[in-house]
């Protein structure tokens, strides 16, 4: 494809699960400007977390905004927009009136467990994992879907009426963004339990157990292709939409794990590490995920194993927001650094459960290991700690399920730039920890996506050329050392096993 001169760039929106932001990226990956908002975080109940999927649109409108004022960018030199977005998080909206019918229930809320226990009676959690790739979780959207349709009032009859859509944050987007498409991407679709993770449809038997009618679903597409443009009363009139991923899937394309037994973690509000299994579609025996990681227009999926880790940078603002033991996020390494070690406390923050690699719905968080000489600042020594060795777990779980051992990690994401936490990370894994110069990566994978789609980038080989070393932690304790750590981790979180009983 010719490339034009004009198009200078490609702008990606990143709706991820606390903010919402806008950045444009230039031919070489770099970060000409960005905009953010976040969004109110809603808890009813215990266990209950929402969004104002209306909240999100406006902000996302800003952002926008933002991003293009801020560089004097303007929808002729954009050459397309990519699209990612925190996946699973659940939203059911009228398809006449555009108005959500209820909040959007988000990945972390735990409140189908009813409706899980109730599907797993016949045939256990694994009953669609070979379908699906995935165990019945709470963590999936199918059930958010079935709940929301059984709980708000004449949800049932306008769904099977044909006037209720379903999406995860990426079709609102995309269906708000354009004149009405109703889309998603691969990756997204795989996330929701009712898509065949081999063939890329939707299931219907999975559908109508969990009593979906299949005309709320979005159409499955590409993660690389025009789907449509923006509407003509906004910002990105004319501007091709080319790239949709789910976020952990865009970083892992950010970080250009383009081959298979390349992988990444991501450090956000949880941890997400995905290895790139090829066209191969691998079936995990240790808690962890099959996922896709993408596909690019017409070409074969290409699929990943996945751990994911529900409460990681969101036990730092638990720490902020609900025990007011810090009072910005960085202070959690200022008091973790005050000591030399844990003091023999452990925090495993089962706060929506334990995901990957337990799968325990009926944990709940624990501090343990408590004398009266730990102090706040062990606890937050521990709290930084336990990101760490929720993530050698996965890894644990990875090389046991498809890899040799594992060389190296590829991070990135908020919390990458505590250097305390990456270097415990290194300890404890016992491989180096390496961060790449941009750790923007989700919004980076997915302009990739969209740029591949328009011929702004000609190849992935193009774009993994962009991806440059920046830092990389090397391992400094003993191999005993780190087996002692880690026997004690796992007695720690046996303490938060059936606490639901
Ligand atoms: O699966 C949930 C994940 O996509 C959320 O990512 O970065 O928005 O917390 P993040």
């Amino acid at each position: 494809q010719h490339r034009d001169a004009e198009k200078k760039y490609v702008l990606s929106i990143d709706q991820g699960t606390t903010s919402t932001r806008a950045v444009v990226f230039d031919r070489t990956g770099r970060l000409v400007s960005s905009g953010q908002r976040e969004h109110q975080q809603i808890f009813p109940r215990a266990g209950w977390v929402e969004h104002d999927a209306r909240e999100i649109l406006r902000n996302t409108r800003e952002v926008i905004g933002l991003a293009l004022a801020d560089a004097d960018v303007n929808r002729h030199s954009l050459a397309a927009v990519g699209i990612t977005n925190q996946r699973e998080t659940t939203l059911v909206w009228d398809r006449h009136t555009g108005e959500p019918i209820y909040h959007a229930i988000v990945w972390q809320d735990t409140r189908t467990q009813g409706i899980c226990d109730e599907l797993a009676a016949e045939g256990g959690v694994d009953r669609y994992k070979e379908r699906t790739g995935l165990p019945l979780a709470t963590y999936f959207a199918g059930p958010k879907i079935r709940w929301i349709l059984d709980n708000v009032e004449g949800a049932r009859e306008r769904a099977e009426a044909g006037d209720l859509l379903f999406g995860t944050t990426d079709s609102w987007l995309i269906w708000n963004l354009t004149d009405g498409l109703h889309v998603t991407d691969v990756t997204n679709a795989s996330r929701t339990l009712l898509m065949n993770i081999d063939t890329l449809d939707w299931n219907e038997e999975i559908a109508a157990d969990m009593g979906i009618p299949l005309s709320m679903l979005p159409e499955i597409r590409s993660s690389s292709e025009i789907y449509g443009h923006g509407r003509r009363d906004s910002l990105l009139i004319d501007t091709p939409i080319a790239g949709i991923l789910g976020d952990q899937q865009a970083a892992t394309f950010g970080q250009a794990c383009f081959t298979p037994g390349q992988g990444k973690n991501t450090y956000g509000t949880g941890n997400f590490m995905l290895m790139n299994t090829g066209e191969k579609i691998v079936a995990s025996e240790n808690g962890l995920l099959t996922t896709v990681a993408y596909q690019l227009g017409k070409q074969k999926p290409v699929y990943a194993l996945e751990g994911s880790i529900a409460v990681t940078g969101s036990l730092v603002q638990w720490l902020r927001d609900s025990l007011q033991l810090i009072s910005s996020a960085p202070d959690v390494e200022t008091k973790a650094k005050r000591v030399k070690d844990n003091g023999g406390v452990f925090i495993v923050p089962a706060f929506s459960g334990l995901f990957a690699p337990h799968w325990r719905s009926d944990a709940r968080g624990v501090i343990t290991g408590l004398t009266r000489f730990a102090d706040q600042n062990h606890i937050c020594r521990a709290a930084l700690e336990s990101v760490a060795y929720q993530s050698a777990e996965v890894v644990e779980a990875m090389s046991a399920d498809a890899f040799d051992a594992l060389t190296e990690l590829k991070v990135d994401g908020g919390m990458v730039v505590n250097e305390t936490l990456m270097q415990f990370q290194a300890d404890v894994l016992g491989v180096d920890v390496i961060r790449p110069a941009v750790i923007e990566t989700t919004a980076l994978g997915v302009a990739y996506a969209a740029g591949l789609a328009v011929g702004f980038w000609e190849s992935v080989d193009e774009v993994g050329a962009n991806w440059v070393e920046d830092k990389r932690w090397t391992p400094q304790i003993t191999p005993e050392e780190r087996a002692r750590l880690m026997r004690r981790w796992k007695k720690a979180v046996t303490r938060t096993f059936d606490w639901m009983d």
